[in-house]
């Protein structure tokens, strides 16, 4: 038998899952780590907390499973998209890396913007300069701590240095490489052009390729420490939300999927780069050679949700762990009792900073409308509701560029919520459907690692064998009507505020 392993590194943890030859999910392990927030708006991770979870999550899944590591034949990595590692002439670590959701760049991004033009930079970058995105974090480094920069040998994308550790070679891929702001789309390599006006040194940079090309195989080192074979090869992998659209078969023009995990993402997949020239959402390389996606970030969506019950949910956590349920199935028992619109509150999600569609790292999470008919509840779905509100928005936004799907695949920690699903198919106003393994990103990486492997001749045919779809839910009319009156508020709420967010950051 063979079969294939899985590294998901995400922001809360990295999964590792084993899948056989046909997509079933053999065994699955996760390791959590810490988010650093030094200061307001920032976020950082060591790079070696996420080294050591990949390293615990695979012995792990070999010992659960008792597969023989000589079965396992290949393995793929996907990972948190646009962070910075920086790394020495001996491969290790300089700094923390600077994280998708860390909001300290805007200076630095309004600075890439001046030098190279908005719209030079939108041509061959396809996305404008953002604070999520790499380019604004090397330019603080090389500002900020020139002593590090000096000593940085490599600068990689997060689950680039997961794939370094673990074959010894350095490289990049498209997709990830792609939300850099410094890679040409149209010619599929690091932009010269952005590297020099930026005064950044090409050589930092490692050599871009395809997601299901090989890497190398594990080194002697790593398969000593986590059981696995120096025979099984590593293919480059893709970001988190291209592996995810493998791993829920969005790989044909019409086809998307709307993640709610730590952040909110729609993904739809295209076969020409479409581009917004308001630079409201994004436009990536797909895992699938030559393809392209179009996709919008809301930086806090299942992480909004975290923090509320993580702060004010503790009963919930209390009861759950007595009762050895999720504390998130009881915050959706208590939600369901909320009618829609939470009895006229509405939650601005903001908490990050927002990226798609406002743009703006200096935005602020609201409650809006709170009443003291409100009971923590109502806040819970509001948030809920909030959160799938940006999701629309965003929806709208590719809606103007042509983007036409009547199908939508729900994914992430937020689709195992039936309200969340339900919010998401009435607001959408069309079908929302989910996939048989839940393990999008992982099972997308798996499946790269199958087509590198020789086990399929594509990743279309991949699919079709090792993606299974679920149930299907329909919209109710009634509902949707309802949350338009709800929805034309939230979208006026920024517009009003944006001189108080700017206010608020400045003091
Ligand atoms: C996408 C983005 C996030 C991260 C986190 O642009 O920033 O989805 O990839 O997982």
């Amino acid at each position: 038998m063979e079969y294939i392993l899985g590294v998901d590194l995400g922001t809360s943890g990295t999964k590792t899952v084993l899948f056989n030859k046909a997509g079933i999910k053999i065994a699955s392990s996760t390791v959590e780590y810490e988010l650093f927030t030094p200061k307001n708006g920032w976020a950082e991770q060591n790079p070696d907390d996420w080294l050591s979870a990949t390293i615990t999550t695979i012995r792990d899944v070999i010992t659960k499973s008792g597969v023989a590591a000589t079965d396992i034949k290949g393995l793929g990595i996907s990972g948190q998209m646009h962070g910075l590692v920086m790394v020495d002439k001996n491969g290790t670590v300089i700094r923390n890396a600077i994280l998708w959701c860390d909001g300290r760049t805007g200076k630095e991004c309004a600075e890439i913007t001046t030098k190279i033009g908005k719209e030079r930079l939108i041509e061959i970058s396809a996305n404008p300069a953002l604070t999520g995105f790499t380019a604004g974090k090397v330019v603080w480094v090389q500002k900020h701590e020139p002593d590090n920069y000096a000593k940085c040998h490599k600068m990689m994308l997060p689950k680039d240095y997961i794939r370094f550790k673990l074959t010894g070679n350095y490289g990049a891929e498209v997709s990830d490489a792609s939300g850099t702001n410094l890679f040409d789309i149209n010619t599929k390599q690091w932009s010269k052009e952005i590297l020099d006006n930026l005064d950044i040194d090409i050589n930092l940079l490692p050599e871009v390729k395809d997601s299901v090309d090989i890497a190398g195989n594990i080194t002697k080192e790593i398969a000593k420490q986590t059981g696995l074979s120096t025979n099984t090869i590593v293919c480059y992998g893709a970001a988190d939300n291209a592996a995810a659209a493998i791993g829920t078969g969005v790989v044909s023009t019409g086809k998307a999927f709307t993640t709610i995990g730590t952040s909110g993402v729609i993904f739809v997949h295209s076969d020409k780069p479409l581009i917004d020239k308001k630079g409201r959402i994004h436009t990536f390389c797909s895992a699938v050679p030559n393809k392209y996606t179009l996709m919008s970030c809301t930086l806090s969506a299942g992480m909004s949700l975290k923090w509320f019950r993580d702060n004010l949910c503790s009963d919930e956590i209390n009861v759950a762990k007595n009762l050895e349920k999720d504390s998130y199935e009881l915050i959706n028992e208590g939600v369901a009792n909320i009618p829609i619109g939470s009895d006229k509150l509405i939650f601005l999600p903001y908490l990050m900073g927002e990226r798609s569609p406002i743009l703006d790292e200096k935005a602020r999470g609201v409650f809006f409308g709170l009443n003291t008919i409100h009971t923590k509840y109502h806040m819970l779905r509001a948030l809920m509701e909030g959160v799938m509100f940006s999701q629309w928005q965003c929806l709208n936004v590719m809606r103007e560029l042509g983007v036409k799907t009547n199908l939508m695949y729900a994914c992430g920690g937020g689709a195992k919520s039936p309200i969340w699903r339900t919010m998401m198919a009435d607001m959408y106003n069309i079908d929302v459907t989910t996939v048989k393994n839940e393990e999008g990103p992982a099972l997308g990486v798996a499946i790269l690692a199958a087509v590198a492997c020789n086990m399929y001749e594509n990743i279309e045919i991949a699919c079709d064998t090792m993606v299974k779809i679920k149930e299907k839910i329909s919209p109710i009319t009634n509902n949707h009507l309802d949350y338009i009156k709800y929805y034309e508020i939230y979208t006026h709420l920024y517009p009003a505020l944006i001189a108080s967010f700017a206010k608020l950051n400045d003091i």
